[in-house]
């Protein structure tokens, strides 16, 4: 890939790249956010450093690529799109689970523009798994049979607990469980990703129980090989661009008592085939 303004480089063989010569304060030209987007296709998750920038930049900056989304399940902050996520001493980092955001969607998330704000001295990495590199691993009979297969995602796996009757139902009716596809096809690259994740994923559409518990813990297992991962070390002022069509994220909750404070910005994707 040729890049006239910004530089981007490439943190293992398929996934992860760190671009520099960027100011994200500054609005993107036609020619810049180009450049960025396709780096974000070709590497499927990338980084910035030393983005000292304002909430407000940060959501321009999200917006860019597509409808920002407000969380159903986030705690509101002043800006209605902006995630923050904080841990430390009073609650423990919980985002230690392999997963692709929102999956529970109809319209999942196609991208989440992650900021440091508060980082640990040490730890607190994220990882990120290629999920097409996944895919690409497994033999053309485990490849075909999965191609036929869907799967239902529902927020309940994660979210809702200590929500009273009512609002859970509610809630239920807003955000009914979403039927995807097992393997998806990325709408702009045409690469296939497993597309099953141990937060939302519930079970496999036509298999009992077993059978479907079996073959989603196999596939929730593959997004743990290192072969497939890259891995982020955090400091202040970091952003991570990660494209929920192709990856699954981790992050390590290594660092309690110490506090760490992300916020996100999660851009709206289409409805997965
Ligand atoms: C997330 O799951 O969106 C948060 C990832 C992180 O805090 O590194």
């Amino acid at each position: 890939m040729n890049y006239g303004r910004i530089k981007v480089e490439p943190l293992a063989p398929t996934i992860g790249g760190e671009i520099s010569g960027v100011d994200l304060a500054s609005p993107l030209d036609r020619g810049l956010f180009a450049e960025i987007h396709a780096a974000l296709l070709d590497r499927k998750v990338i980084f910035f450093r030393d983005q000292d920038i304002t909430a407000q930049q940060h959501m321009a900056f999200a917006r860019n690529f597509g409808e920002l989304e407000v969380h159903p399940f986030a705690t509101p902050s002043h800006i209605p799109e902006m995630m923050v996520i904080a841990h430390g001493e009073k609650n423990r980092g919980n985002e230690n689970v392999w997963h692709s955001d929102v999956t529970f969607r109809l319209r999942p998330a196609m991208g989440s523009v992650l900021r440091g704000v508060e980082m640990p001295a040490v730890g607190g990495d994220t990882l990120f798994a290629d999920m097409n590199a996944a895919y690409e691993g497994l033999s053309a009979s485990m490849q075909r049979m999965l191609g036929e297969l869907t799967a239902i995602h529902d927020f309940q796996r994660t979210f809702g607990r200590g929500m009273s009757a009512e609002k859970l139902q509610e809630m239920r009716r807003e955000h009914p469980p979403a039927e995807h596809p097992v393997i998806r096809t990325h709408p702009e690259t045409g690469l296939k990703s497993v597309y099953v994740n141990r937060l939302f994923t519930s079970h496999i559409v036509g298999m009992n129980k077993d059978e479907s518990t079996r073959l989603l813990e196999f596939l929730y297992s593959l997004a743990s090989i290192p072969e497939y991962q890259v891995r982020f070390k955090w400091r202040n002022n970091s952003i991570a661009f990660w494209d929920n069509r192709a990856v699954q994220h981790y992050a390590v909750s290594d660092y309690y008592p110490q506090r760490r404070v992300v916020n996100r910005f999660t851009i709206i994707g289409d409805k997965p085939v």
